[in-house]
């Protein structure tokens, strides 16, 4: 028996295993990871022999470590952590930290040894997740050095490397990345996380689909109209104004999270519901993307920034006046695009997705538009005429309802839309997991399913690139100012074209504020 299988003990199928973060002082790890880390704990989801190494710059003694973490938890756990100080107080034992400079050598050399230490004192096999919550720049930095010291080598327990968004700045990047860490990983031990995918409710959509008989026989080019897609935020860009000038809703939110929404929404069912099977069939949906051509774009795409306004009283900061924003940047805040999968199920159905920030709701729904009824028997007696939707609602107040038209009681045949809807929090006795508890579980596991392939990130940004591309050499293509708590500028419904639609004030049958 090898000293690998002698060493590793298993629970809810993780192994014993050292979690690695990189760039542990920063807000992603105190606001999402910790808190997501300590919640399957509180699940009691983790393997007794679970550690979690913090990598950072500061300087800091384990025991001030602790405290942050402690402070972190006290102020960002979902579930409130005074009411288990004892489960609070044997997880922060889990907790250690090695100071760690990203550029240098030495430190990864003095990390390896860290590590070797940590998993002979508490007998575990090295198997080892690097989670790189660090700036982009920084990946092929990290990895070439975990290569160079030999914190990639698998023959004492595996290894896996969690790389977060933005995988690339572009088409050609992205590759050059790819390329970069494949020399020290293969591709089954990348995870590329979106945490779109680890939305619980993004997940439901392949359920919905797949599970009943029902919906699956019109969701194609012969009953579906259009499908509508809309992330919208309330908020701006906030303290991060320099990561947002240098990247814009393009690539922070199509090219990775809605891209990845459409094309659950409309893959193929897969043959098998297992990792690649599901990935295969997703990846083709975006291999199926219609190129937009560069002098098109204009017709396709529609960019906005938003301005100072005055809410409710309230002066709101314009774009151009947030914190590491170029005065006069040309980043968009809002983006809204048709587009068309060229494939057998989807020919010439037309997608719209749109996503922006300051918009008046903070709601992330899939809207499918099925065509009307072949003949309009109670046209004349229409209140107005009614409209079939399936709408499946990711965020707030998770659900999916379907809109169909009703007789309105009383003499004649006057008809009015209405709706059935399933709320998930009707599900009391299940509470719904956080995007990054799952998505951490999953990696722990060594289930990538919900993780963004190579091939995926490739044709995404092949999808896009041409857009960025046009945006930054063309100036006649408009960047269009729109006031806060607006639902971005007029000008995006002009992508419907003749038909005279708009785009859908999201459903308000699911609102919960
Ligand atoms: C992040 C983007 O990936 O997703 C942010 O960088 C955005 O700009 C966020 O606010 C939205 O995520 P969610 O889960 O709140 O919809």
């Amino acid at each position: 028996m090898s000293e690998i299988v002698k060493k590793t003990t298993k629970k809810n199928n993780v192994e014993s295993q050292i979690l690695v973060i990189f760039g542990s002082n920063g807000d992603l790890s105190k606001r999402k990871l910790l808190p997501a880390i300590f919640q399957l704990y509180l699940d009691d989801l983790l393997p007794e022999k679970f550690y979690l190494v913090g990598a950072g710059s500061m300087q800091k003694t384990e025991e001030e470590n602790r405290i942050e973490v402690h402070n972190s938890l006290l102020e960002f756990a979902k579930t409130g952590t005074s009411l288990f100080p004892e489960k609070l107080a044997s997880f922060l034992e889990k907790i250690f930290y090695k100071k760690v400079n990203n550029q240098s050598e030495a430190d990864f050399a003095e990390l390896k040894i860290y590590l070797d230490e940590l998993s002979a004192k508490f007998d575990i096999p090295k198997n080892i997740i690097y989670y790189f919550s660090i700036p982009p720049f920084l990946y092929e930095v990290v990895a070439a050095h975990l290569v160079t010291v030999g914190l990639n080598t698998e023959v004492d327990g595996w290894k896996r490397i969690i790389v977060e968004k933005p995988f690339g700045y572009s088409y050609d990047t992205a590759i050059d990345l790819d390329k970069k860490l494949r020399t020290g990983f293969n591709e089954d031990q990348i995870y590329r996380i979106d945490h779109y995918l680890g939305k619980e409710t993004v997940q439901n959509i392949m359920v919905t689909r797949f599970s009943n008989g029902f919906f699956e026989p019109i969701w194609n080019r012969k009953y579906v109209d259009r499908i509508e897609i809309t992330a919208a935020e309330k908020i701006g860009v906030g303290s991060r104004g320099g990561y947002y000038d240098t990247s814009g809703t393009l690539r922070d939110m199509i090219q990775n999270h809605l891209l990845q929404v459409l094309a659950v929404v409309a893959m193929e069912p897969p043959s098998i519901f297992d990792s690649e099977s599901i990935r295969n069939e997703s990846v083709k949906v975006l291999q199926s993307l219609r190129p937009i051509k560069p002098t098109e774009i204009a017709n396709y795409v529609v960019r906005g920034q938003y301005i100072e306004t005055v809410v409710d009283g309230e002066t709101r900061k314009g774009y151009r006046q947030e914190k590491n924003v170029a005065p006069n940047s040309k980043t968009e805040t809002f983006v809204a695009m048709k587009l068309f999968i060229d494939n057998w199920r989807w020919g010439d159905v037309p997608f719209y997705i749109r996503t922006g920030k300051q918009l008046p709701e903070r709601v992330t729904e899939v809207i499918i538009h099925l065509k009307p009824a072949p003949h309009q028997l109670f046209k004349q007696r229409c209140v107005a005429q009614s409209t079939n939707m399936i709408i499946l609602r990711i965020s707030p107040d998770a659900g999916v309802a379907v809109d169909f038209g009703m007789k309105i009681p009383g003499a004649g045949y006057k008809v009015q839309n209405v709706n059935m809807a399933f709320h998930y929090s009707d599900l009391a006795d299940r509470k719904i997991s956080e995007a990054y508890e799952r998505l951490l579980l999953d990696c722990m596991i060594g289930d990538s399913t919900l993780y963004a392939r190579a091939d995926a990130v490739k044709a995404s940004w092949k999808f896009v690139d041409p857009i960025l591309q046009a945006w930054k050499n063309t100036n006649d293509i408009p960047l269009y100012f729109y006031e806060c708590n607006t639902w971005g500028p007029n000008e995006s419904n002009a992508l419907f074209g003749e038909k005279q639609l708009k785009w859908r004030i999201p459903f308000k049958k699911f609102k919960t504020d």
